[in-house]
């Protein structure tokens, strides 16, 4: 709370009173007799102004050993500052360096360094203002995140990593192996990959939802919350291969109420956030995109927009704007197409509803109470202005004949789904559910243009080296 600049100080009331601050070097900026620190812990984005007067012992020494980067301690009495930008600043009274940082080496120094330079130094950018800034607010929707869950009595359940089921169908895979890299010789050599977990076929997952559904059915209410991965080779700034989603799985439930709990959660959010990291996000509004407050009170004030997949095309294909993909009925919505929708059509997110049957995956219930060659199924997406997909979900099919021949007909075996098949063979009931992109999602509150710079450590095709 030091560093959050937050106290209110009578200097007349405690005269002596001490404290000790720890933390980082931003800036040193040396005046005639006395030198300016600004220390950051991480706490917040304004650091703690330190003054450091002649009477330190060994000051010019100090002086010349203190840069940008280093690390300190300073003990100090706090006072009401008269300097811009903050309350209150410390006189210091000691001053201990921990480790030193070479002005002539370290990367940080004062001036501005492009995004894509600081993308080549992950193991520091989270010391600049606006990495510290991002790494905050994902901290808070994460928390926001649990809270919004565990006020309405979902459980939160620990799905596997390692599975066997490609639960979207898409086939972007990595596949699981097990190596001994000692015994085979092959410690620090090129290894092939295309080995086995323990003789079974294995992978890392790329949604819970599976899983997520057989707690449903125990639960009623449930959420997953953990990293997700694919294997598509794709490089956009909005794709990662390592990445982590927000799974709720809702038992007695169709895709109007899922529909309900996905726009209450984001909205829980995003007012989560503001409330919390006011700095933050003034910060992003200032120095990212200028949007950023203008989208978040959307979220939280409007109702999103709700229309059906096949009002999306007719709206796509009667609009002036020309696409690079084609849209026609039976297709999937590209990027192009999801951004048009939610930021100029509409300007605000919006939920599209009962998609194609031939471009889902098998899990999702068919809608059948209406005879149509125009065959849908009760999925939903919901688009977010300068993100296109935030979240992904369905009601999903819980009569076991539907769902055996949806299995068959994707080319897949039933007896490979055998424990899912049960779920609907005993006890089965309606149930829906949604995954959102938790980088999406930071990356739609913070403004931030890549996904690569919404997560500490980005994984994706010729990713950093650690
Ligand atoms: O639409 P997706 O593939 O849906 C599922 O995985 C379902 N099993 C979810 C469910 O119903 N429980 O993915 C869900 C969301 C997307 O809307 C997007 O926000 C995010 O996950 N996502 C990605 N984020 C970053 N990088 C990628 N490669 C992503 N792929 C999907
Ligand atoms: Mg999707």
């Amino acid at each position: 709370d030091l560093l959050r600049g937050d106290l209110t100080i009578d200097p007349d009331q405690n005269p002596d009173h001490l404290c000790t601050v720890r933390g980082w070097v931003r800036t040193k900026r040396e005046g005639k007799e006395i030198a300016f620190l600004e220390v950051n812990d991480g706490s917040s984005l304004q650091g703690l102004q330190i003054v450091l007067s002649p009477t330190l012992d060994d000051y010019e020494a100090l002086i010349k050993q203190i840069n940008t980067g280093v690390s300190i301690a300073a003990t100090g009495k706090l006072v009401a500052s008269t300097g811009k930008g903050q309350k209150v600043e410390m006189q210091a009274r000691e001053i201990t360096v921990f480790g030193t940082a070479d002005p002539e080496t370290y990367p940080l120094q004062k001036k501005r360094h492009s995004i894509e330079f600081l993308r080549t130094i992950a193991h520091l950018r989270p010391r600049t203002n606006m990495f510290g800034a991002v790494f905050r607010v994902r901290n808070a929707c994460a928390f926001a995140v649990h809270q919004f869950f565990q006020e309405r009595g979902f459980l939160w359940v620990h799905t596997p990593i390692i599975t066997a089921s490609d639960c979207e169908g898409a086939g972007e895979m990595f596949g699981v192996t097990t190596l001994d890299l000692q015994k085979l010789g092959l410690a620090g050599k090129p290894v092939d990959y295309s080995q086995d977990f323990f003789g079974k076929p294995a992978f890392l997952t790329v949604s819970g939802q599976l899983e997520a559904e057989i707690m449903a059915t125990a639960f009623s209410n449930v959420y997953t919350f953990g990293p997700t991965f694919r294997a598509e080779n794709s490089n956009t700034s909005r794709h990662l291969a390592e990445f982590w989603m927000i799974e709720p799985e809702v038992a007695f439930c169709d895709l109007e109420g899922d529909a309900d709990l996905a726009e209450d959660f984001l909205k829980y959010i995003f007012n989560y956030v503001l409330k919390t990291c006011p700095e933050d996000m003034e910060f992003f509004q200032e120095r990212v995109n200028d949007q950023v407050m203008v989208n978040a009170r959307k979220i939280i004030d409007e109702q999103f927009e709700r229309i059906s997949y096949t009002e999306a095309i007719a709206i796509l294909e009667k609009c002036d704007k020309k696409f690079e993909f084609p849209v026609s009925w039976g297709l999937d919505l590209q990027s192009e197409h999801e951004r048009f929708l939610a930021e100029e059509y509409f300007r605000k997110p919006v939920i599209v509803m009962d998609y194609p049957l031939g471009i889902k995956a098998f899990y999702m219930r068919v809608n059948d109470d209406t005879a149509s060659d125009r065959q849908t199924v009760r999925a939903m997406d919901i688009l977010a202005p300068g993100v296109g997909e935030i979240i992904g979900g369905s009601q999903r099919e819980e009569r076991l004949d539907l769902l055996e021949a949806r299995i068959r007909s994707v080319g897949l075996n039933p007896e490979d789904y055998w424990w899912y098949l049960d779920l609907r063979r005993y006890g089965t009931v309606p149930h829906a559910g949604f995954g959102l992109g938790f980088e999406r999602l930071v990356q739609f509150i913070t403004g931030m243009g890549n996904i690569r710079d919404v997560i500490p450590f980005p994984r994706f095709p010729q990713s950093a080296e650690f």
